[in-house]
């Protein structure tokens, strides 16, 4: 198997931004903890992190071309404004996972309305960083 993870905007700065609501764990941790447990089972990951939302396009379209088996992306403050970006994991046609650190259900009510979860195999939300491990250990389990 072969494993994508897209982490979309701002979310470069975990550790520091809002860690209130985001927790101090930083990306890296988050990568170094993803790639360790993929490793063990044997499995390929790779991690990706844009700010700009064509580069997080392309990287998802390059999916479809390196042989990638299921993505877990968290689009950050894109769930609630990219159709575009729901559009080529669309295009990708391949099964993901979306993750959200916080729960946002309990915040703005701006952030309850994705624009990925009706075609995700299943969303995760509010377990913090916890929230990526589960979703892989979800799909390791499967392969
Ligand atoms: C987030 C939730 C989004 O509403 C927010 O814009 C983010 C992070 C999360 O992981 O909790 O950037 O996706």
């Amino acid at each position: 198997a072969n494993i994508l993870i897209i982490h979309g905007p701002n979310l470069n700065l975990l550790g520091m931004r809002e860690p209130a609501i985001y927790g101090q764990t930083t990306l890296e941790d988050i990568n170094r903890n993803l790639i360790r447990t993929a490793q063990a089972a044997g499995v390929k990951i790779n991690t990706f992190q844009s700010n700009a939302e064509y580069q997080l396009i392309d990287r998802i379209q390059e999916a479809m071309r390196d042989a990638t088996d299921f993505i877990i992306i968290n689009p950050a403050g894109l769930t609630h404004t990219s159709v575009a970006l729901r559009d080529a994991l669309a295009a990708t046609k391949l099964p993901f996972i979306e993750v959200h650190l916080s729960n946002i259900y309990a915040r703005e009510s701006f952030r309850r309305a994705s624009y990925f979860s009706d075609i995700a195999v299943g969303v995760i939300s509010g377990l913090g960083a916890e929230g990526y491990t589960l979703a892989l250990q979800y799909v390791l389990t499967g392969k």
